[in-house]
């Protein structure tokens, strides 16, 4: 089997990821949203099956996309197990899953089966399986303390080391001479989608800030005013005033 290590980044935000995995209700949030992610990966494989009219990537993605429907499976029993647990409403920060730092097998790209060529989502598919090995890694590491959670993400990191060698292994062969090529380009793709998610999420926090100060400190001046002309009205009902002239139809 192929060895896989956290990358150092992973490994430096240890305690970061041993937080993120110690509330009980969030692990098992996390675990249910990674089931639709890997049940998500295993339709997307499917279809690359029913489109490569390579018979031995067929063969190998039918087998991907059925060690996916496993983790899936394997996911959704252990998160709905962890959810059962917890229906004491024990206090927790669960409505904070932190996606963005420790996400699911394809991260938060998507397949792109219908529009990639053979070798690129090969490449895309390489990456995004390396990546989560590696992420699967630190978090069974992490999770000394739940050691049937431990267990499920040490028996799908067995099937992500697979995924991770058999891609590569394809891409040299479709493509011996560009794989390194598409190997960079499909790292272009997901540097620069990462880039356009940090730039919406900046945006977003921006947009906050605007629309506070707004609310805080442009409103309260028209708010005083319309207090101040509301004063000078009669209180309760009155009777209009006439018309004053006969321009008006009424
Ligand atoms: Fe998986
Ligand atoms: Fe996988």
């Amino acid at each position: 089997m192929v060895s896989v290590r956290p990358s150092l980044l992973d490994r430096l935000l240890r305690p970061l990821h041993r937080w993120v995995w110690s509330d009980r209700r969030r692990r098992a949030n996390k675990l249910l949203r990674f089931a639709a992610t890997e049940a998500d990966g295993g339709h997307d494989l499917s279809r690359a099956a029913e489109l490569t009219n390579d018979a031995l990537l067929r063969q190998l993605y039918l087998r991907h996309a059925l060690d996916e429907h496993r983790h899936a499976r394997l996911f959704r029993d252990r998160g709905l197990t962890l959810l059962t647990e917890c229906q004491n409403g024990e206090a927790s920060w669960s409505r904070f899953e932190a996606n963005w730092f420790s996400p699911g097998e394809r991260g938060l790209d998507d397949l792109r089966v219908d529009k990639d060529p053979q070798d690129g989502l090969l490449a895309f598919l390489h990456l995004s399986e390396k990546a989560a090995a590696r992420r699967f890694c630190i978090y069974q590491e992490v999770l000394v303390s739940d050691p049937m959670t431990q267990s499920v993400f040490r028996d799908v990191l067995k099937d992500e080391a697979f995924h991770m060698a058999y891609t590569y292994k394809q891409l040299a062969r479709v493509s011996p001479r560009r794989h390194g090529w598409r190997l960079w380009q499909a790292r272009l793709v997901r540097v620069w989608k990462a880039y356009l998610r940090l730039m919406v999420a900046v945006a977003s926090v921006i947009g906050t800030a605007l629309l506070l100060v707004q609310y805080f400190l442009l409103l309260p001046p028209f708010a005083l005013l319309a207090k101040r002309g509301a004063l000078k009205e009669p209180p309760g009902w009155w009777t209009r005033r006439p018309a004053s002239s006969l321009k008006s139809q009424y």
